[in-house]
């Protein structure tokens, strides 16, 4: 299982101060060196935390796979001028919210995502939707025939560990992990994961990736990104 580590909170603390402190060439370094399969990166519309100019350095400096993370109505066409990423996760992005707060309501706007999938594919970029784990819009976004849905590990990440809640969130994730990957399309997971509820996740075998960016982040304070980055690795690999 590959592990591709979002980098946006290095970027939320430079962007504190202003200046180039953490620098993200150097926190994207570190992660490399500790063995991840690629960095993950959400262009915000109100650029809070990466700016366009890192995803130029991004792209410029590492050979990496880059996942670049995008609100469904962004232009796309914008993001080309800065940088081609190997892919582009669309998700559903509000202008107040803390965190992306779900997963896309594919029925509400099937068109625009069909338009943005059209041109991914045009473009030679790979394709993921960030769906919430409910079997009914997982079919839903098979109809659209994305390169890979990201399922929305954040209802689970904050149920108390083994109990019946979170039993009951981690069978839809392996339900839906299941429904995704006999459709022959990758299967990815994200949000809210860390060192504790990481091992369970691990063990469903269609899963091909999980994206995980705050917890190394914030673990990185006490024992350094390349640190924080293998412990998790030691669940995947
Ligand atoms: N996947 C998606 C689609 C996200 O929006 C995020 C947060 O940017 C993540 C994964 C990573 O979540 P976390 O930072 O909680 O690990």
């Amino acid at each position: 299982m590959k592990l591709s580590v979002n980098i946006d909170h290095v970027a939320t603390l430079r962007q504190v101060r202003g200046g180039s402190e953490p620098n993200l060439k150097e926190a994207i370094a570190e992660v490399l060196k500790a063995g991840a399969d690629g960095i993950t990166v959400h262009l915000r519309q109100d650029l809070r935390h990466i700016q366009p100019d890192d995803l130029k350095m991004i792209r410029s400096t590492f050979q990496t796979p880059l996942n670049v993370e995008l609100a469904v109505h962004a232009n796309l066409d914008a993001l080309f001028q800065h940088v081609i990423p190997s892919t582009v996760t669309l998700v559903p992005e509000h202008p107040h919210e803390v965190t992306t707060e779900g997963g896309l309501q594919v029925n509400f706007d099937p068109a625009a995502l069909g338009v943005a999938l059209k041109t991914l594919k045009k473009e030679g970029i790979q394709s993921s939707l960030f769906v919430d784990p409910d079997p009914t819009v997982i079919r839903q976004a098979l109809l659209l025939h994305p390169d890979a849905i990201e399922i929305n590990t954040n209802h689970y990440s904050l149920q108390p560990l083994d109990s019946p809640s979170y039993l009951e969130a981690l069978e839809k994730i392996k339900e839906c992990s299941q429904l995704i990957h006999n459709h022959g399309v990758r299967v990815l997971a994200g949000h809210g994961l860390n060192r504790n509820n990481v091992e369970a996740i691990s063990k469903i075998s269609v899963l091909d990736e999980l994206n995980i960016g705050h917890s190394i982040v914030a673990r990185s304070l006490y024992v350094g990104l390349q640190k924080a980055v293998r412990e998790i690795l030691t669940y995947l690999k």
